[in-house]
């Protein structure tokens, strides 16, 4: 029998777990995505665009399209998807896994500042901070205009639009991953002495180790906590657990 699987996408582990699902008998993958970039990247197999209407919206879909298993593999920053495929399944009687990537760990020699959300890191910089990079996605800028006194670096694929009120700012258009020799090269080149990022994990990683090696304070956002499910940190685990339904 074909068991219909739903992945929560927009994350590279949805990508890869729709395009892993694309070669196995009895199994057959739909990607769900959000709806936000104009022109996403097609997974394998069937896409769904746009969201569901809530939990009960989502939870009406699992039944209606039989849905056998659900995938929650949203980005780690997606704080409320996960949230509501937990209510969903537990109300449609319906299996969830949450495939999400490791986050990075503080290494010795990080001098990392935790921080649970950006107004928190906004507060943080206002010690000790007078030249930051701040490779963030260009909608979560906002916050950090506030700070005039400091000199900002932005890296992201796109501009912001609108651009926020920087009273001093320089915006570098680029899209990783990056090498760490590169990254060291242009912390060292804007003389930046703090970074801020948020917990993503995976391959954009060598920021954090040029930063080590500088001895630089990185403000580095916290996941935001989520509901507790069978977890999977990579695909072959998520496969081993659907083979396991
Ligand atoms: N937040 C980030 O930093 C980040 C980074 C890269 C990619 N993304 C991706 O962008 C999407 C939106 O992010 P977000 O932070 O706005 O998420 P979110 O706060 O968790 O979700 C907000 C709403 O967007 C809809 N939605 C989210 N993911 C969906 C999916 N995979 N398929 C269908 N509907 C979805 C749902 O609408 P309904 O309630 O109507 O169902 C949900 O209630 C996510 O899929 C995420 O994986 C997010």
């Amino acid at each position: 029998m074909l068991r219909t699987i739903l992945i929560l996408g927009g994350s590279a582990e949805a990508q890869a777990l729709a395009g892993a699902l694309a070669g196995r008998p009895g199994l057959k993958g739909i990607t769900a995505l959000a709806g936000r970039t104009a022109q996403p990247r097609r997974p394998a197999g069937a896409l769904r665009i746009g969201g569901f209407g809530g939990a009960e919206g989502l939870a009406d879909y699992l039944r209606a399209e039989w849905i056998a298993a659900v995938v929650d593999a949203t980005h780690p920053f997606a704080a409320r998807m996960g949230w509501n495929a937990a209510q969903a399944c537990a109300a449609a009687g319906v299996p969830l896994l949450r495939l999400e990537r490791p986050a990075w760990l503080r290494q010795p020699g990080d001098v990392w500042d935790e921080v649970e959300d950006w107004a928190a890191a906004v507060d943080r910089l206002r010690t000790g901070a007078r030249r930051v990079l701040l490779a963030l996605g260009r909608q979560e800028l906002a916050p950090f205009a506030a700070l005039t006194e400091i000199w900002f670096l932005i890296r992201s694929v796109q501009a912001p639009e609108p651009w926020p009120p920087f009273a001093q700012a320089e915006f570098l258009p680029a899209r990783g991953p990056f090498s760490v020799a590169d990254e060291r090269a242009l912390l060292l080149e804007h003389g930046i002495d703090t970074l801020v990022c948020k917990n993503s994990g995976g391959p954009t990683g060598a920021k954090l180790e040029a930063a080590r090696a500088l001895g630089l304070r990185v403000v580095m956002r916290r996941r935001p906590p989520r509901p507790e499910t069978a977890r999977a940190d990579g695909v072959d685990q998520a496969l081993a657990w659907l083979e396991r339904l």
